[in-house]
């Protein structure tokens, strides 16, 4: 075990791969997110959809966790899950959120801020229809963020489940579905040498974006 601390401690890397600049962005951050995103995906990055969504209880308890990106259009960002779950308990109460995402390959980090909705059940029926038909069997047998009593509980009930609905005829149940984050702040990170990275940020000033430089 010590031998991992030291390991963790030594653990250091320098940062290269790239430079970012106040007059190389896009006066629209989410213009520059999508650059971002494109220039991820070429560069074959693992999970560039997995972003870490933040939440604060209504007691003020922050609590974070991992989900998908599934759209993104004009400063608005779409995930999915269970409207019961801890999340969605934060959301109701308390709809300022923080996204994150890690692109190791690439030596970024990208942070949204922003206040979110539930989507409309139309959109949140259509993104349901086009998951495998397994994935669906999940949303309904998941009482997410409840308590099970055993991994079997899970797989029986997506076992009875599967006599409840065909391919063809499982429906979104009410209890999932999306929610959009309306981004009102941005932050693009690019790592660089000597822990003196580049951090460029776009605050709303009168329906403006602004663009600034924060310290490292
Ligand atoms: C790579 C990855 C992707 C995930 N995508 C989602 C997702 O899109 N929606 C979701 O509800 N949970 C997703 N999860 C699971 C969440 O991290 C989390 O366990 C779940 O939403 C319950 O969180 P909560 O109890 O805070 O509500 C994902 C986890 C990982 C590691």
């Amino acid at each position: 075990m010590d031998h991992l601390r030291e390991q963790i401690l030594k653990l250091r890397e320098d940062f290269t791969k790239g430079t970012l600049n106040e007059g190389d962005v896009n006066k629209s951050p989410a213009l520059e997110f999508e650059k971002w995103l494109a220039q991820a995906l070429e560069s074959q990055v693992p999970e560039i959809q997995a972003m870490t969504l933040n939440t604060v209880s209504p007691e003020g308890k922050p609590a974070s966790r991992i989900v998908y990106l599934r759209e993104f259009e004009h400063d608005q960002y779409w995930f999915y899950g269970n409207y019961n779950s801890k999340k969605a308990k934060h959301m109701e109460k308390n709809p300022n959120i923080a996204l994150s995402f890690f692109w190791p390959d690439l030596q970024r980090q990208i942070r949204i801020e922003g206040t979110v909705t539930k989507c409309h059940p139309n959109n949140s029926d259509e993104y349901f229809n086009n998951r495998p038909y397994e994935s669906k069997l999940g949303s309904w047998a998941s009482d997410q963020s409840g308590e099970l009593s055993s991994r079997e509980e899970l797989i029986n009930k997506v076992e009875e489940l599967k006599n409840k609905f065909t391919p063809d005829t499982i429906k979104r149940p009410d209890f999932w579905g999306g929610w959009i984050l309306q981004a009102n702040y941005y932050e693009f990170w690019q790592g660089r040498k000597s822990r003196l990275h580049d951090r460029i940020i776009y605050v709303q000033e009168n329906n403006v974006w602004k663009i600034k430089r924060l310290a490292p």
